[in-house]
């Protein structure tokens, strides 16, 4: 008995010393697994960071032994610039990923790599740039944020009701991304706010994807097999996630074969006049994966940004009061805009806000709507930093914790200030290398520039309007799942602006 308690005293406290060395204690048989399971039922991204910041900026995890939850988890931009951009084909998102979130996005762009990428990247990449298409984007958003936000943002005003703006916010971007995607209205964002159960199902269907990543594949696959728990949940919401890709296809392929397709400027459109390497129009279940995969980019990364963004102004209203001096001047060099009703903010004026884009991405900064991604090594290699990486492993890259690095932001790195951002009043980008949350080399994000039109845009829209004040007591914290959703929501009571208190030279009307 006495040799046995030896041994367990003599375990534990190896194990613990090993936290020094390794970020975490490394117990026998279940590795770090105990200290996932406690970060887990806190803040993960914040324990995440706290382990990665101990570490200078790389550690390895060690799950169970019976289990492949071992990876490398780093934030050091060096590593980062090499395995996005330097050697970025010996890290593809791999197998792992891939049969992971397979049963969610399918082979859509997200979960391809090589091949599979190439014949989705290029055509996507030639159609956001053309100029076809960026003239439906803004269109189609001014139509949405005039006829629709701002009438409900007015709707809960005159029944002074709190309103959770996250939500309101991804109905706007659902819509949008169906229209500018699939050339299709879903019409989410309407007064009474229209349960969408597509929505509810995709929201649930994420959740479920990502706590896979968490969770011995065994296990889940077990749990699948039996219909089991949160694979239960997610065989029941992927079923009405198909079923709304399956309509969406359905009426586009009536509308081609009666119109002209040539007059389409959408996504789905253009990949259904695509042809495989044998010569074949892509299936049913290809068109499906695509949808989703913009679906998830385009609805659930500008909207939670921007719901987060909204919350750092209520705690920090002097950069509200920045932005706002911003737009008047911006309305004040207008020649012809006297009495225009409504104001509407133009292409040309929006870009020029430089303060409006560094506040957004100060928010992006501390908040990144993809707060972790995932590589697969390919070949034996090793890291600028020097860590060594077999053929196999599994890279993850905590973008959260990038925003909150010392050695890369600076002794305030957790403060929201969108002075960083700016030399001598212009807008300044940063490496993506440093600045991760639109991804970075070959796979930087395509709908960049139309995320921060669309972003600038809506916020421009509604702090021109309303003073937007979070509910006092709202509890704000990040839930897990694929993008940066608040778990909670944002519940915020909006006020009429008075603007004749605002710096205008002429009267602007709403
Ligand atoms: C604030 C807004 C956004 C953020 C922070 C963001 C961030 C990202 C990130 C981190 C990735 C890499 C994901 C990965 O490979 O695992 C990505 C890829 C992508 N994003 Fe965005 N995104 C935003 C908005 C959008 C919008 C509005 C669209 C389109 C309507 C879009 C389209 C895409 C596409 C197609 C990819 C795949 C690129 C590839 O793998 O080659 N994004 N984005």
């Amino acid at each position: 008995m006495e040799i046995f308690l030896a041994l367990v005293v003599f375990i534990a406290i190896h194990s613990l010393r090993q936290a020094k060395k390794q970020g975490l204690p490394n117990w026998p048989l279940v590795g770090m697994l105990p200290s996932l399971i406690l970060g887990l039922r806190k803040d993960m991204y914040e324990w995440i960071s706290d382990v990665l910041c101990r570490m200078n900026g790389t550690f390895t995890f060690r799950g169970p032994w019976f289990t492949n939850l071992n990876c490398v988890v780093t934030s050091d931009p060096r590593n980062l610039e090499y395995l996005l951009k330097t050697n970025f084909s010996n890290f593809p998102k791999g197998d792992y990923f891939r049969s992971t979130v397979r049963d969610l996005l399918g082979d859509g762009i997200f979960n391809a790599d090589y091949d599979n990428w190439h014949k989705q990247r290029k055509p996507a990449s030639i159609e956001f740039h053309s100029a076809k298409f960026r003239n439906m984007t803004t269109d189609s958003l001014l139509e949405l944020v005039h006829s629709r936000l701002l009438p409900v943002l007015e709707d809960s005003i005159k029944q002074s009701n709190p309103i959770d703006l996250q939500d309101v916010l991804l109905r706007l971007t659902f819509d949008n991304v169906c229209m500018i995607a699939f050339g299709v209205d879903p019409g989410c964002l309407h007064p009474h706010l229209p349960q969408i159960p597509f929505a509810k199902a995709f929201e649930l269907a994420t959740e479920a994807t990502v706590l896979r990543f968490v969770t011995p594949t065994l296990v889940w696959k077990t749990m699948r097999c039996l219909g089991l728990g949160t694979e239960k949940t997610l065989k029941h919401s992927l079923k009405k996630v198909d079923e709304f890709a399956d309509e969406v296809i359905r009426t586009r392929k009536k509308e081609i074969s009666i119109a002209d397709s040539k007059q389409r400027s959408d996504l789905l459109t253009v990949f259904m006049g695509l042809r495989d390497e044998e010569g074949k129009l892509f299936s049913d279940k290809f068109l499906r994966d695509i949808c989703v995969n913009f679906i998830l980019a385009g609805r659930d990364t500008s909207s939670v940004a921007l719901s987060w963004f909204f919350w750092l102004l209520d705690r920090n209203p002097e950069v509200e009061q920045r932005i706002l001096a911003e737009i008047c001047k911006i309305l004040n060099e207008r020649e012809d805009a006297i009495n225009e009703s409504p104001l509407i903010f133009k292409p040309a004026e929006i870009k020029k806000m430089d303060y409006l884009q560094a506040a957004l991405s100060e928010a992006l900064r501390l908040y990144p709507s993809v707060p972790v991604d995932h590589k697969e090594v390919v070949e034996d290699d090793v890291f600028p930093d020097g860590t060594v990486l077999k053929k196999g492993t599994k890279v993850v890259y905590a973008i959260y914790t990038m925003g909150r690095m010392e050695g890369i932001w600076g002794k305030d790195c957790r403060e929201y200030r969108p002075e960083r951002w700016l030399r001598d009043g212009r807008y300044m980008s940063e490496p993506a290398y440093r600045f991760t949350a639109f991804n970075g080399g070959p796979r930087l994000c395509l709908g960049k520039d139309f995320a921060y039109y669309q972003m600038k845009f809506t916020a421009a829209s509604i702090l021109y309007r309303y003073h937007v004040k979070v509910v006092e007591g709202h509890p704000v914290m990040p839930k897990m799942a694929l993008t940066m959703y608040l778990k909670y929501g944002l519940q915020v009571k909006l006020s009429r602006r008075d603007q004749s208190q605002l710096p205008l030279n002429n009267k602007y009307f709403m």
